[in-house]
């Protein structure tokens, strides 16, 4: 038995964070047992657990969450060990964690300082100090803004980048801890650079500078625990001096220029740093996750383009940046422009409108590894000029920056191009969880827009523990609505305050939910239920003034974004009613808000939101409904989102309109953001699994796998994002890193694999997977916040189903073994295996529901009917997709399509033979 993942609020060892609430967790692996019989958390100032400050124990402690309850002081590293014994005896005892205050209530006695006026360059803030006795600990408490890097003597504090990242600079600046101890000596620099990002560089559409503020500004305190006991405080103050630094320029979107030489011939003297009195910035402890160089990418490939251009290929799209070791002689001026795709073989970046993506570099003759320090670009292509002599492959490392979450989810099929795409997926989170949910890592936005956090946050949340990350920005949310009445904004950082709509504005209540569903914690959706709360309260206090009608059909909505069913092939707003989509987001939200109520025991909120929700639903079905219970609104999206969140009258109306819906669509995806997100999942939650493999399998336009044919190694913005012949289809809103549709993974995990919550936190799973012959085996395992679960099935030539099933230790699941008449299987912790033959053929190809398109892709399929239909078969070049989508039994009737009833029902016949030709 084995204790591991030992987090406090989600973080592992957390260094001067801020903790409103302490909830410890961990998880075992490695154990016969099966429950738990005892558990213990110990917490202890000292890693000898001599002596406890805290202790709580019993046979309940529940590893998904406990909330300690203890005073907290100060500049203190609490040691916490975890002890736990199964029902057989085994216990153990996990290694030794800690979680550590920076400075809680004490009051700073650092100076906020920065430059005299008329100094607007790029500053490094500096001070020097010896120290006489032995240090046993030093912590630096400190933030720059717009952002900071700081060192001591010559080497980093800290291993983050971009720090403090983005705030709610209206409510506070995050202030950062460092464990210093082994870079101090006797004589010290102590030394702070300071970068424009978000706070005072470019953001936005408009391309503001300067929006949160115009100064650069610092505050620290080095804090300095000597061996006899006394404390010794560093703090920013005016003893400080400044100068320029060699960084000329830095900004989040149009990068960095470090020029060593900027003042070889000019004067750079030291000044005295300026106190900034008027300066007031609330501090916050840090809550943001620190953002890391999590994985080197070597580069593929050195091209040369037609261009003449010198250009690296990393082989994958991410958000980061090069580094190089420089050995360029005095005076080089090296240029590395970042794009995402080329064209015609050249380096390309059109898509990224104005943000110049480029990092400049002129270099002193001395030898060192150069890397930006204050921005971070969206990449696959890096174009280089000015580098001296021939370029190397391993001359440059690539470095993917993004919040330290830890990967949680992991899928692996038979099928490369679903692996591809899985990946994909994956490569989205990664390159946008960037402190926050961004749209896009690349271009002149990089916003935290809450509708695309929203739509994404559950298959996220089965890649990556996405507790703190998403605490992080719930939080920033919660600011912003605070001082506006309830509005949950577009997108954070705030620029918009008085903008908001629907299904983005539902992140407060759609996030929250599932951080419960995923983690189990109530007392973080305690910290998140105003958020909830206020949002379906702003909608209804709108409403009112209109005069109550419990519908949001009124405002401005993204609706169902990017769909294809517009009125136009370039709308930007798709077809289906965006205040029906409103309207049914509202009704969730308040249906969300009223199960959190009752979860948090706030009982009269459950009954008044309880309420709200079935008054709007009754408005829904008095607006949007027929009197016997269709939908008038017959789109894809309308009925996927109908069916999602129950509002019907009699479901099985609402799934014959959606069948009918698609078989008009051809079987083509035509829902956007709300759509086509939810559409896999929704099918299959709805027994159409069949479909929504065909749909997540179609490698035409539009389509999942029609980008990875593409070429794409992440999830485009638009599904013609580039076209067929690799050109991009436009350059005013295409980015190829959007994550947006990969939150088609959420059906890989909960149907494909088919691991699914039945309890908070996974405590209890459901494995319901759902083999499908388009697959011949999946490998899934996804460790939950309860603990590793593992769900694998395979199909064997003989159309026998092999299922392998892992419960993790203290939870339970039950098996619905896929195709089969047993009954549901209640499984406690342990592996499982089962073969047998499924009632569903899962052994040949074709069906009588199989569609033509799919029957003359298939060589054998293709043959028959070319053989046994030839006038039929002349007259192929005059289908339309229509015909594409008919089946086989459909076609029979179609004598003006050249077909013979009975020569079709014979290729029917023979169809229905063709096995499976890929198997092992
Ligand atoms: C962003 C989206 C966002 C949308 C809102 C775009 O510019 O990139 O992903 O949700 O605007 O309409």
């Amino acid at each position: 038995m084995k204790i591991y993942d030992v987090k406090i609020n989600g973080i592992t060892n957390p260094m001067g964070f801020l903790y409103d609430r302490l909830i410890c967790s961990w998880k075992v692996e490695s154990s016969a047992a099966k429950r738990q019989e005892y558990a213990k958390v110990e917490i202890s100032q000292s890693p000898d657990f001599i002596t406890l400050v805290y202790k709580k124990e019993g046979r309940e402690l529940n590893g998904i969450g406990e909330e300690l309850i203890l005073q907290l002081s100060p500049y203190t590293r609490y040691y916490i060990q975890i002890t736990v014994a199964g029902d057989n005896r085994e216990t153990a005892v996990s290694d030794i964690y800690y979680f550590e205050t920076a400075k809680l209530q004490e009051p700073w006695s650092a100076k906020w300082i920065g430059l005299a006026n008329e100094d607007c360059f790029h500053p490094e803030l500096n001070k020097s100090f010896t120290l006489k006795k032995q240090v046993i600990s030093a912590r630096l408490y400190i933030t720059g803004l717009g952002v900071f890097e700081a060192s001591v003597n010559d080497r980093k504090a800290g291993n983050e980048y971009l720090a403090p990242f983005v705030n709610d600079y209206e409510t506070c600046v995050q202030y950062m801890t460092y464990d210093v101890t082994n870079l101090l000596k006797e004589d010290n620099e102590l030394t702070i650079l300071l970068g424009n990002g978000w706070y005072k560089g470019r953001l936005g559409a408009e391309g503001k500078k300067e929006i949160f503020g115009s100064r650069f500004a610092a505050i620290a305190e080095l804090r300095i625990e000597y061996e006899d006991g006394q404390i010794e405080v560093i703090e920013t103050d005016e003893s400080w001096n400044y100068r320029a630094s060699a960084i000329e320029e830095s900004d989040i979107y149009d990068g960095e220029i470090i020029n060593e030489c900027l003042w070889a011939d000019n004067e750079n003297p030291w000044k005295p740093a300026v106190a900034l009195a008027a300066f007031e910035k609330k501090l916050s402890e840090r809550y943001s996750l620190p953002v890391l160089e999590k994985e080197s990418i070597n580069v593929q490939e050195v091209t040369y383009t037609p261009k003449g251009e010198t250009v690296l290929d990393m082989g994958q799209n991410f958000a980061g940046f090069l580094i190089f070791k420089s050995r360029l002689l005095k005076g080089t001026r090296v240029v590395l422009d970042y794009g995402e795709v080329l064209q015609n073989g050249n380096f390309y970046k059109e898509n990224y409108r104005s943000a110049k993506s480029r990092f400049v570099y002129i270099a002193d003759g001395s030898e060192k590894i150069v890397r930006p320090h204050f921005t971070f670009f969206g990449f696959r292509y890096v174009r280089i000029s000015g580098w001296v002599g021939e370029i190397k492959a391993d001359d440059f490392i690539g470095k993917a920056v993004y919040s330290d979450l830890t990967r949680t989810g992991y899928i692996k099929s038979s099928n490369e191009k679903f692996n591809r795409l899985y990946e994909n997926t994956v490569w989205g989170l990664k390159s946008n969880f960037l402190d926050m949910p961004t749209d896009c890592p690349q271009r002149d936005e990089r916003l935290g827009w809450t509708g695309d956090a929203q739509v994404f946050s559950a298959a996220a949340s089965y890649h990556m523990d996405t507790r703190a990350f998403f605490d992080k920005y719930l939080r920033d949310l919660r600011y912003v609505q605070e001082r506006n009445g309830g509005k949950v904004p577009w997108y954070l950082p705030c620029l918009q305050p008085e903008d908001t709509c629907s299904v983005w504005g539902d992140a407060a209540t759609i996030i929250p939910t599932m951080l419960y569903r995923y983690y189990g914690n109530a007392e973080a959706l305690r910290n998140h239920y105003p958020l909830m709360k206020e949002w379906v309260d702003y909608i209804h206090r709108e409403d009112e003034k209109r005069g109550l009608k419990n519908l949001f059909d009124f405002g401005f909505h993204f609706g169902d974004w990017l769909a294809l069913d517009g009125s136009t092939k370039q709308s930007v707003i798709g077809g289906t009613d965006s205040h029906f989509i409103a309207s049914v987001y509202y009704y969730a939200s308040a249906k969300m808000t009223a199960e959190a109520a009752g979860i948090l025991g706030y009982y009269e909120n459950e009954v008044q939101y309880g309420q709200l929700a079935k008054e709007i639903k009754e408005a829904i079905f008095m607006e949007y409904f027929s009197p016997n219970g269709r939908i008038t609104i017959d789109t894809q999206t309308a009925y996927l989102a109908a069916l999602k969140f129950g509002i019907y009258k009699e479901k099985q109306r609402i799934i014959d309109g959606l069948k009918q819906r698609f078989k008009k669509d051809c079987y083509r995806i035509k829902g956007g953001f709300v759509g086509a997100t939810m559409m896999c999942t929704v099918l299959a939650d709805h027994g159409m699994e069949d479909l929504a493999y065909d749909l997540l399998f179609y490698e035409g336009f539009p389509g999942w796998l029609h980008c990875v044919n593409l070429g794409a190694t992440t999830i485009w913005e638009r599904w013609n994002s580039v076209l067929d012949d690799g050109s991009i289809s436009g350059t005013g809103m295409n980015s190829l890193n959007h994550y947006a549709y990969g939150a088609v993974m959420e059906f890989a995990y909960r149907h494909i694999a088919g691991i699914q919550e039945l309890a908070p936190g996974f405590k209890k799973a459901l494995i319901a997977p759902k083999p499908n012959i388009k697959l011949d085996y999946v490998k899934c395992s996804y460790d939950s916040a309860a603990g590793r679960f593992v769900s694998n099935w395979q199909i064997h030539k003989d159309g026998r189903n092999h299922i392998h099933v892992e419960i993790p230790f203290g939870a339970g699941a039950v098996l619905r073994l896929p195709y089969s008449r047993v009954k549901d299987l209640e499984l406690e912790a342990g592996r499982y295996d089962y073969e047998y033959m499924p009632e569903k053929d899962l052994t040949h190809l074709f069906t009588e529901e199989s569609r033509m398109e799919d029957i003359l892709k298939h060589p054998e399929a293709r043959e028959i009917f070319l053989d046994k239909n030839p006038e039929a078969a002349k007259r192929l070049t005059e289908w339309n997709e229509e015909d594409y989508a008919m089946t086989l039994p459909e076609l029979k009737w179609k004598v003006f399509l050249g077909a013979d009833p009975d020569q079709v029902q014979a290729t029917l016949d023979a169809i229905l033979m063709i096995k499976n030709d890929r198997h092992q």
